[in-house]
């Protein structure tokens, strides 16, 4: 379970190293991200928003959980969806899981709107396509049954053509996949008699058994003890790799995002702050954030100019924001028009974007001096 390694360190949940850590070596990815003849992203959403009333008579108010996001995940691709905690990360995951409706905005599979899906069949189909896995382990199964039950159910829900011997035999193939040997005795145990680390491995098993196009993977080795974590961040790598599956991989560790992503879409108050290739964003961020963020991570290979006690706040909730920028009470490089005008996500690199009035595609920013 333990892959050899050297180059980064995989740090606690939500925060800089500590303890005991685990240094990794990047994971490549061993597809093309785009199949030949694929056109287009296998996801995308178009100014994807969400708000929540809050408050209620005269202290009505409106939280701007997301706004006006727009990212693209491409098919065999994983994107790692960064930033601070109250971000949005997690209401983006559920837009996408259709589990929240937008307040504004589209989501495109495969070009396919999702606003246009009306019946029961594309919905189950639609969540087949595109089912989450949830940052913790022991709420996640249902306690009462043995784990072949829930893998099952869903075999059965998503995949009615199988027979019952099909889907025991799918069954012990997928848990064999996910690293649950022998499948045949693992799915008769009950949840109480499995590690985190195997119960998460439960959660990717009933994702796949939808033969899904992308799994929604929020923060799922958050809570799994650090040598345990990276057999998880592998079997991702594994299901890229070997099943096709495109992930998008929510998390506040950027070690860990850098270790298996292809892509990186780093979130700030709901907006994307910064966006691109996740070696080039990491070592050149663009963004102040991004900086900031990746100061909190030892990285030699980096020319970082950021310290990270040099940071001067915290994440606001966006409650009936006014237009400019988000990050302007935390950045140092703040102009006037930051406090007007909200900036715009744009390419400054191919591939490579940023939302910040001051951003270049070639001045390494110096934003903490
Ligand atoms: N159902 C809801 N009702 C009201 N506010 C909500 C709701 N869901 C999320 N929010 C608010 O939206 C903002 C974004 O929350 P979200 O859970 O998406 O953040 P996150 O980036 O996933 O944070 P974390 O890293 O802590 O999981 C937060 O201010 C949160 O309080
Ligand atoms: S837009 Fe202005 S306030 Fe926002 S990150 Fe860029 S320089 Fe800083
Ligand atoms: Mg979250």
């Amino acid at each position: 379970m333990t892959e050899p390694t050297t180059d980064q360190a995989v740090p606690s949940a939500g925060g800089p190293p500590r303890g005991r850590v685990v240094t990794l070596r990047k994971k490549q990815s061993r597809r093309p991200v785009a199949p030949p003849g694929s056109t287009g992203p296998l996801l995308r959403t178009e100014g994807l928003t969400r708000h929540f009333k809050i408050g209620g008579g005269l202290h009505r108010h409106t939280l701007h959980a997301v706004d006006d996001v727009s990212l693209s995940i491409g098919a065999g691709e994983i994107v790692a969806l960064v930033g601070e905690s109250g971000s949005g990360k997690s209401t983006i995951a559920r837009l996408l899981a259709k589990i929240y409706r937008p307040t504004a905005g589209e989501i495109f599979l495969q070009g396919r709107r999702l606003s246009a899906i009306r019946s029961r069949a594309d919905l189950l189909a639609y969540r087949s396509d595109v089912p989450m896995v949830f940052q913790d382990p022991f709420s996640s199964i249902n306690p009462v049954f043995r784990v072949s039950h829930g893998i099952e159910r869903s075999l059965k829900l998503h995949r009615p053509d199988l027979s019952r011997a099909e889907r025991k035999a799918e069954a012990i193939r997928i848990f064999e996949v996910v690293g649950l040997t022998p499948g045949t005795d693992v799915l008769e145990r009950f949840p109480h008699e499995l590690s985190g680390g195997q119960r998460q491995r439960v959660g990717f098993a009933q994702a796949l058994a939808m033969r899904p196009k992308l799994i929604l993977a929020d923060e799922p080795v958050s809570m799994l003890d650090v040598s345990i974590r990276i057999g998880l961040l592998n079997l991702m790598t594994k299901l890229r790799d070997e099943e096709g599956v495109s992930i998008l991989y929510i998390t506040h560790d950027i070690a860990s995002a850098r270790y298996i992503a292809d892509r990186i879409v780093v979130m700030y108050a709901g907006h994307i702050a910064e966006s691109g290739p996740v070696e080039d964003v990491l070592a050149r961020p663009r963004h102040p954030y991004t900086q900031l963020l990746v100061s909190a991570v030892p990285d030699p290979r980096a020319e970082l100019s950021v310290a990270a006690d040099t940071d001067r706040g915290e994440p606001p909730r966006v409650i009936d924001p006014t237009p400019g920028c988000r990050f302007r009470w935390r950045c140092p490089l703040a102009i006037e028009i930051c406090h007007q005008v909200t900036p715009p996500l744009l390419e400054l690199l191919p591939d490579h974007s940023a939302a910040c009035h001051v951003a270049t595609a070639d001045a390494e920013l110096k934003a903490f001096g």
